[in-house]
């Protein structure tokens, strides 16, 4: 397959065209944004990082039956993917309070919530991707009730699979961030799953292990980002 036109570039990847319009690559960068891109910096080598530790943590979820856009690593900064039609909605899991859900409760970081909460928001870089729910993407034709109920189904799945698995590498998984799409009219996850779109806690020191060092100006972004990726290839890799 032949590489073509650059289709899109977000703020952490680029995503090309191939002959096969079935597909995809995806080439992680380093620059890292906050608050809707108002802070912006880099992260040495994030973006290898987060291929490395996104396609690991997606052989994962296939192995355990979720159907991915993931096909293969091309190398250290790409991966091959379906081409898959995205819903604009973005779905969020939570573990334990945290960020926006703490700010917007008023309430402190790190009570663990008796079971996870799913929110969805609308995917809107001019709203600042505001908060939805189930009735707003109905209304507005962004997916069918099918497509919600599978979407929440595979999230709740894919959390269960995503803590046990940090559990067993020594990490908290606070919250996440998924995306999916439609390929051949059924839902898979796509996008990327890493410290840029995760809360991870070191379940002993509950050090912070993911982009809130970035955001919140705590250093040693880059280090974090490692010992996350050393875990996870010490025990998937
Ligand atoms: P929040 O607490 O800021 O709402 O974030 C919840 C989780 O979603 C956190 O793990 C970071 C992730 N996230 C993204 O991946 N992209 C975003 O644009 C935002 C706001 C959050
Ligand atoms: N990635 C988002 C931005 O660039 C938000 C975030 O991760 O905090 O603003």
């Amino acid at each position: 397959m032949e590489k073509r036109e650059k289709i899109y570039e977000g703020k952490a990847k680029q995503i090309f065209a191939l002959d096969d319009e079935a597909y995809l690559i995806m080439v992680y960068k380093d620059e890292a944004t906050a608050f809707d891109g108002s802070k912006k910096g880099i992260i040495e080598n994030k973006g290898i990082i987060n291929n490395r530790i996104s396609c690991l943590l997606f052989k994962l979820l296939e192995k355990e039956g979720i159907e991915t856009h993931f096909i293969k690593q091309l190398d250290e900064r790409q991966v091959l993917v379906k081409r898959l039609q995205m819903l604009p909605v973005e779905v969020v899991l939570r573990n334990v309070v945290a960020g926006s859900l703490a700010q917007r409760l008023g309430m402190e970081e790190g009570r663990e919530l008796q079971i996870p909460i799913i929110e969805l928001y609308y995917k809107n870089d001019d709203l600042h991707d505001p908060m939805i729910n189930e009735y707003h993407a109905l209304a507005m034709g962004w997916a069918t009730r099918e497509q919600l109920e599978e979407v929440q189904r595979l999230s709740l799945r894919i959390n269960q699979i995503l803590r046990d698995f940090f559990a067993g590498i020594g990490l908290i998984l606070v919250d996440f961030k998924l995306e999916f799409g439609l390929y051949d009219e059924q839902i898979v996850l796509g996008d990327e799953i890493s410290p840029d779109s995760c809360r991870l806690w070191d379940q002993v020191s509950r050090e912070k292990l993911d982009k809130d060092r970035f955001r919140r100006d705590l250093g040693g972004e880059v280090e974090a980002y490692q010992e996350v990726v050393r875990r996870i290839e010490e025990a998937l890799g």
